[in-house]
């Protein structure tokens, strides 16, 4: 159990309201988490301290090499004012797979959800009503020693913060436009491909802005080996229906396994879909999309929650998904997904924590 020490601000910032269209990211609340590592000691020093800048040596390593890690989740408020966390159980395994893969220390489990718990308690009236929004939670690891040479660092902090937030895609629940990349890649195999760490999304820079450049909203990666298999979208997994068969890739090790991903293959499951993680291909899913077998596409993500394609680009082929709109098994996705995250609709057991 962890002894949070708790430095409240003394100049509250003024909360959004409900007139305030958020947009994703860009609104940070009043405080954060901070717990620092140091070998021999392990995690020391939990605190909760208002959010502002950090003081960090230039040397400290996350600038050079980049060991650094994240999570994203959600808090939601209920109807009855219970505040709701949508899976952390998962969100935490995930964080410290990442933290082994590249070499951070682990947080014990019940410490990572203390701290969630308290931080979210903290600033709880920060959670936006209004549908679509909730309280985005991003905690991260950074390597701190100041130290050029290329090894595993000694020191790390663990932080917190907050963020009210609308729909990650300023489309909203519209159908998004998405590039299917040939020329770059994001992972590769035995790669970092699975690990929820910041060097993946660097990787995946060059080729959004070209995809953006082009009028599309985000790039749907190929594998790195044969460049010929759907991987992911980066901030997304990405889930087909094709002759009413749900198919989503196999996680391979170079895919994010999603929480959204998992919610999304257990709610279909539980509805009688066929549902099938596999290998498919780009040529596949043009070939389904062009004979109009391919009935619906979306993407999943903690952020995005379900987020409609309707269009799909590869090289000079382009499809149009059905008519372009969202599609009912999406609708239902994201309707149940966010029902059960707002405590409208029961889930399977544990899928929801109350903040306490
Ligand atoms: C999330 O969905 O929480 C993510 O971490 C994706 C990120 C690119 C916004």
């Amino acid at each position: 159990m962890l002894n949070i020490r708790i430095e409240k601000t003394a100049n509250p910032k003024p909360i959004p309201g409900p007139e305030n269209p958020l947009t994703f990211g860009t609104i940070f609340t009043d405080h954060m988490f901070i717990m620092d590592y140091e070998e021999g000691k392990g995690w020391i020093d939990p605190r909760i301290v208002p959010y502002g800048p950090l003081e960090l040596m230039p040397s400290a390593m996350v600038f050079h090499y980049g060991q650094e890690m994240f999570e994203g989740l959600k808090a939601y408020k209920a109807d009855d004012g219970r505040v709701l966390l949508f899976r952390p159980d998962c969100n935490i395994k995930r964080a410290n797979d990442t933290n082994e893969r590249i070499c951070i220390p682990t947080i014990p489990e019940e410490d990572f959800m203390q701290a969630l718990n308290e931080i979210v308690k903290i600033d709880q009236a920060w959670i936006p009503t209004k549908p679509g929004t909730s309280l985005y939670i991003r905690p991260f690891i950074i390597a701190t020693d100041p130290f050029l040479g290329v090894r595993p660092s000694n020191t790390y902090k663990f932080i917190i913060i907050l963020s009210p937030v609308g729909a990650y895609y300023p489309e909203g629940l519209n159908p998004v436009k998405i590039w299917i990349e040939d020329e770059y890649v994001r992972a590769v195999r035995g790669g970092l491909g699975e690990a929820k760490a910041g060097a993946n999304y660097v990787a995946s820079l060059k080729a959004q802005v070209k995809a953006h450049d082009a009028g599309y909203s985000q790039v749907l990666w190929l594998d790195g080996v044969e460049r010929k298999y759907i991987e992911e979208v980066g901030a997304m997994n990405i889930f087909f229906k094709i002759n009413g068969t749900v198919v989503t890739p196999m996680l391979n090790g170079s895919i994010l396994p999603g929480v959204t991903r998992r919610s999304c293959i257990e709610l279909c499951k539980q509805w009688g879909y066929p549902v099938e993680e596999r290998r498919i291909s780009a040529e596949e899913l043009l070939k389904a999309a062009l004979d109009g077998s391919l009935e619906e596409v979306w993407g999943s993500g903690t952020a995005a929650v379900i987020s409609p394609v309707g269009h799909l680009r590869e090289g000079d082929t382009v499809v149009q998904i059905k008519d372009g709109g969202i599609g009912e098994l999406s609708q239902k996705l994201y309707d149940t997904i966010t029902g059960i995250q707002l405590g409208r609709i029961e889930g399977p057991k544990g899928w929801v924590v109350e903040v306490k």
